[in-house]
């Protein structure tokens, strides 16, 4: 029986681990959940972000699974994402965005992979009031940081059979900070010469991202952008309902979806699931449970092949637990174990 730590989160986040809970349930895997709440809810009723023991727990079972968590925006606590990824130094956030038979949007055959920053840049946190009406919000980019991301994000490109890297910068203005990631990226890039090395200012990024995405393969960026063209590419291939990533530590994992806790759908069982699923067919396959995922993949993929299973968030009729359902009455799910 392999622990998890489990964090359901905000919003549509304990719906969607709800999912989670009947499909592993259903095959039958041999996973036993370590339940801890965190999040906007849980402050509001214990005055603290995360129940005691989370960080422990963490720590012993290396692998956690996580619902999206609500942050106040402009005011109150920080983010607990931002947190626990520099608590477990998750210095990797992989987030693969692949075109999905059966949902329809303006492009074909994407299959890219986002490599986010995940510990520093203007998410160190470092934020103040200079005056009244002056703050500021201190952007840190270290050398080890940059180069230990460009290197993972190479190591994948080898791992994955592909072609080219892009770094991602906007090193013509911010000539220090953005300057020293693109030093490291052109220092790593060196190593691996078989792999071809690309760089984009970040607002081309932008639209050559809109304009032809298949123009990329492996993308590498700082913490911000890596965050918002993760969005940007959600968009290209069907919405957030459907993008899920990875926090990848030297020895601890955080799974999640790339999506917040919609709350502007919570509550109402019309969320779409397929983007935690996703995340947890790569924690499983990281975990060794490699038909398991596939199973599962083959089954989301088949449901989502028809349009008549679809959320109402790629254009269908069926809600979370419907489409939960539809997902788990495939035969594919249990045969092909
Ligand atoms: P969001 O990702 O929660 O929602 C953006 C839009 O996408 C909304 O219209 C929402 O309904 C839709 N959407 C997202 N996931 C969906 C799904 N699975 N199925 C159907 N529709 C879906 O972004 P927003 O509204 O900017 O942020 C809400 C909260 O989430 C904020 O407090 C933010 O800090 C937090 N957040 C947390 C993250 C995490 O825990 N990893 C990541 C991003 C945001």
């Amino acid at each position: 029986m392999k622990n998890i730590t489990l964090i359901p989160g905000d919003g549509i986040g304990p719906e969607i681990i709800d999912s989670i809970k009947t499909i592993t349930h259903h095959l039958s895997i041999p996973i036993n959940w370590e339940i801890y709440n965190a999040g906007s809810s849980f402050y509001n009723s214990n005055s603290k972000i995360f129940e005691d023991g989370l960080i422990e727990n963490i720590s012993k079972n290396k692998v956690v699974l996580k619902g999206p968590t609500e942050t106040p925006i402009g005011n109150g606590f920080k983010s607990i994402n931002v947190l626990l990824r520099k608590e477990f130094n998750t210095f990797a956030n992989v987030r693969p965005i692949k075109s999905i038979s059966g949902i329809k949007t303006k492009y074909e055959n994407i299959d890219l992979i986002i490599v986010r920053e995940n510990t520093e840049d203007l998410y160190s946190g470092i934020e103040y009031m200079i005056s009244k009406d002056i703050s500021q919000s201190i952007k840190v980019i270290t050398r080890e940081a940059s180069e230990k991301i460009c290197k993972y994000a190479f190591e994948t490109a080898v791992k994955e059979g592909r072609k080219k890297v892009t770094a991602v910068h906007k090193a013509n203005i911010m000539k220090l900070s953005d300057g020293l990631f693109l030093d490291s990226f052109r220092k790593i890039a060196s190593m691996y010469p078989q792999i071809s090395a690309d760089e984009k200012i970040v607002d081309n990024m932008c639209m050559q991202l809109v304009i032809n995405p298949n123009q990329f393969d492996v993308i590498v960026a700082p913490n911000l952008y890596g965050d918002i063209i993760s969005d940007l590419c959600a968009g290209l291939i069907g919405g957030l309902g459907l993008s899920p990533s990875a926090n990848i530590g030297d020895d601890i994992r955080i799974y999640e979806a790339v999506h917040g806790s919609a709350p502007d759908i919570a509550g109402q069982n019309i969320s779409n699931p397929s983007a935690i699923i996703l995340s947890t067919c790569m924690m499983l396959f990281d975990l060794g449970f490699e038909k398991e995922s596939a199973s599962i993949k083959n089954a989301l993929f088949k449901t989502l092949e028809n349009s008549d299973f679809h959320t109402k968030d790629i254009g269908g009729k069926l809600n979370r637990l419907e489409f939960t359902n539809k997902l788990i009455s495939f035969e594919t799910v249990k045969k092909s174990l």
